[in-house]
């Protein structure tokens, strides 16, 4: 007879990233490799692909009717501000948590660009002194963090009244799996996703919702250079003429155009809001 043992979710979530980073680096070309600060070369693209999405998307659709002018939010791996400015607009006094320089650059452009107050704080979020906020909001940022229950716990105590997280089903990498296949002949590890971040807040005492929302498309490339370059990176490939080619097609076979002439995946990334609320009624301004 099998025994299902309970799952400790919390070492279950570092098991699955010390995995995908393993088998990375075990992969990646040294000459390659990713610098200190791996949006460094992507910032740009990541800054006008997030500008052009039509806000409010699904994810800030959730947010918004927690917001008043005054409501003090959090923005944790804010990016280049996706929604920390919109938020702003919308009357929220916003601190952005960024550790990424290049990040950090376009959204302080982006912010003085659109005249809105954003409070940015150049830090990880396990480092970040920051006071706590009615709203926290985390988008996209918890799947390659090892110590993810740490994390988590941080924003729980860091959240005076909504927390709400923004992750995919799977991995976000998961449309490149085969290009992995075809590059390196192998299975690419996935790492945690939704399901295992509502697991791991079981575990820690937090009781949260789970509400699956429309695909937002946070990849769009203006065209398949674009693409092809990113891709090399994510791969940590250099550039060379003949799997460059190979590379090419791939992307014709798992990229669509988009209406104004981009490019993006044709597997659109399910997502899901995962939050939750405090009670404790004294925590609101
Ligand atoms: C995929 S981007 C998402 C940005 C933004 N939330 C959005 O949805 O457009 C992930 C961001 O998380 C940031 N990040 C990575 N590790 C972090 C950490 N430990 N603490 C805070 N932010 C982090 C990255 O620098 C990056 O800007």
């Amino acid at each position: 007879m099998t025994l299902l043992l309970p799952t400790d979710w919390a070492a279950a979530w570092q098991a699955q990233v010390a995995a995908e980073h393993a088998q990375f680096d075990a992969l990646a070309d040294p000459q390659a490799r990713p610098g200190a600060d791996w949006w460094s070369s992507q910032a740009a693209r990541f800054h006008s692909s997030a500008r052009q999405s039509l806000q409010p998307d699904t994810f800030l659709a959730s947010v918004l009717p927690a917001i008043q002018p005054g409501t003090r939010l959090l923005d944790v791996g804010a990016g280049t501000g996706r929604y920390a400015v919109p938020l702003a607009r919308a009357g929220a006094v916003v601190t952005a948590v960024e550790p990424s320089d290049s990040m950090v650059h376009y959204l302080e452009q982006y912010v003085a660009e659109e005249q809105v107050q954003v409070q940015v704080v150049r830090d990880h979020w396990e480092t970040a002194d920051v006071p706590p906020a009615d709203v926290v909001i985390c988008a996209h940022v918890l799947y390659p963090i090892a110590d993810g229950a740490s994390f988590l716990q941080k924003l729980d105590q860091h959240t005076l009244h909504q927390c709400f997280l923004c992750l995919g089903f799977e991995s976000p990498n998961v449309w490149l799996m085969p290009f992995w296949r075809a590059i390196y002949d192998v299975e690419r590890l996935h790492l945690p996703g939704a399901i295992p971040a509502l697991a791991l807040l079981h575990q820690l005492g937090i009781d949260a919702q789970f509400t699956p929302i429309a695909p937002i498309n946070t990849l769009h490339f203006a065209d398949l250079e674009e693409a092809l370059v990113d891709v090399r990176i994510r791969l940590c490939l250099q550039p060379d003429a003949t799997r460059d080619e190979r590379l090419r097609m791939l992307l014709r076979a798992h990229m669509q155009r988009d209406p104004d002439g981009g490019w993006r995946p044709i597997q659109p990334q399910r997502m899901v809001v995962i939050s939750w609320t405090k009670h404790e009624q004294t925590a609101l301004h």
